[in-house]
């Protein structure tokens, strides 16, 4: 929050308050009024800040750590950097497991706030001992005075959105909002933010953004957890290969799947098309908005959520050289562009 004068007295009031942006092109495409939440506004450039910040204020409420303390996290680089920026105010030390396919600017960025980054294999099974989430519970065993965050599994997550990112969607709509478009990863900010809306509304659509190699929208559907789901995937955030304790099924409507593909080349087109230079799995929750074009109405008005900035992904997606080696553009293009 601003103060009288507009000045902060740290960065970390500048989390949440985020701007709700028309998207012309998608509006016009879809036949109604779309919207993105853009996260990427926040100072970590994230939608993370706001349950980093929520997360460590219950645990020092709670009396969990102090100042000097460490905190873990098991992250996909995001929620590391809001938890490194904020340990940097906090006074905490920072050790973050981190999967070995994050791009290179991300973990660049997280060494570079002052975390202690533990690279751990990306496709393995989260039961595994060498599995990022397993080597977090290690660590905070070991280390005395450590806590682990553990955003899958902590509550706190969803509740961060629940507290701030649903209430500014509806106020920002002005009660107007008939879909959120999110994607699902920890399913913190998909569940938290739908749980206000529909309390607001109960026919407000929440609808999960998930990718292909991802347990969660087969377990939505089915409740089965099918190991056979879970295979190597190149989008960095969403889709989960174990089913988190934010997860409600109650709160969400469906899931929609999209490809590695459609999600990079929907982010580059959201660039050339609104001036929004966002993340990877913004993309995900345009292509999810393409495939939901036929169901929606006139006079709907949905909103899309931008989980973070397109500057993480610049060695990614937003590389020509990588978009052709994924075969997601044609070589020749290069000379095009
Ligand atoms: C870029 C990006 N998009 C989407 C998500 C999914 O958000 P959540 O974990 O709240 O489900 C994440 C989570 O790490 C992310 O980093």
């Amino acid at each position: 929050m601003m103060n009288d004068n507009s000045v902060v007295d740290n960065v970390t009031h500048l989390i949440a308050n985020t701007p709700l942006v028309r998207l012309n092109k998608l509006s016009a495409a879809s036949n109604c009024t779309v919207y993105a939440k853009v996260e990427g506004f926040n100072p970590g450039n994230s939608a993370k800040d706001r349950s980093a910040k929520y997360m460590l204020e219950q645990a020092e409420k709670k009396g969990l750590i102090k100042a000097g303390s460490t905190i873990i996290e098991a992250t996909s680089g995001n929620m590391g950097f809001s938890i490194a920026m904020l340990c940097c105010i906090k006074g905490y030390k920072c050790i973050l497991t981190v999967k070995n396919n994050a791009s290179k600017e991300k973990l660049a960025m997280l060494k570079t706030m002052g975390a202690r980054v533990v690279l751990c294999p990306a496709n393995v099974d989260s039961q595994d001992p060498v599995s990022y989430y397993k080597r977090a519970e290690k660590l905070a065993v070991e280390i005395e005075d450590s806590y682990y965050l553990n955003q899958n599994y902590n509550t706190d997550n969803a509740a961060a959105h629940y507290h701030l990112t649903g209430p500014e969607i509806w106020s920002q709509t002005k009660g107007k909002i008939t879909h959120f478009i999110c994607c699902g990863g920890t399913c913190g900010t998909l569940v938290g933010t739908g749980r206000f809306l529909k309390e607001q509304n109960s026919a407000v659509k929440i609808i999960g953004v998930d990718s292909f190699g991802s347990a969660l929208k087969k377990f939505h559907e089915d409740e089965v957890y099918d190991k056979k789901e879970i295979y190597p995937k190149k989008v960095e955030g969403l889709g989960k290969d174990i089913i988190p304790a934010n997860y409600d099924r109650a709160v969400i409507d469906r899931f929609v799947k999209v490809t590695d593909k459609d999600s990079a080349l929907q982010a580059r087109q959201m660039c050339k098309d609104e001036g929004l230079f966002v993340g990877y799995s913004s993309g995900s929750a345009c292509q999810a908005l393409r495939q939901l074009m036929p169901d929606l109405k006139t006079d709907d008005h949905v909103v899309l959520l931008f989980s973070d900035h397109g500057s993480r992904y610049l060695s990614k997606i937003y590389n020509d050289e990588w978009m052709i080696e994924q075969g997601y553009i044609l070589g020749r293009k290069l000379a095009a562009v």
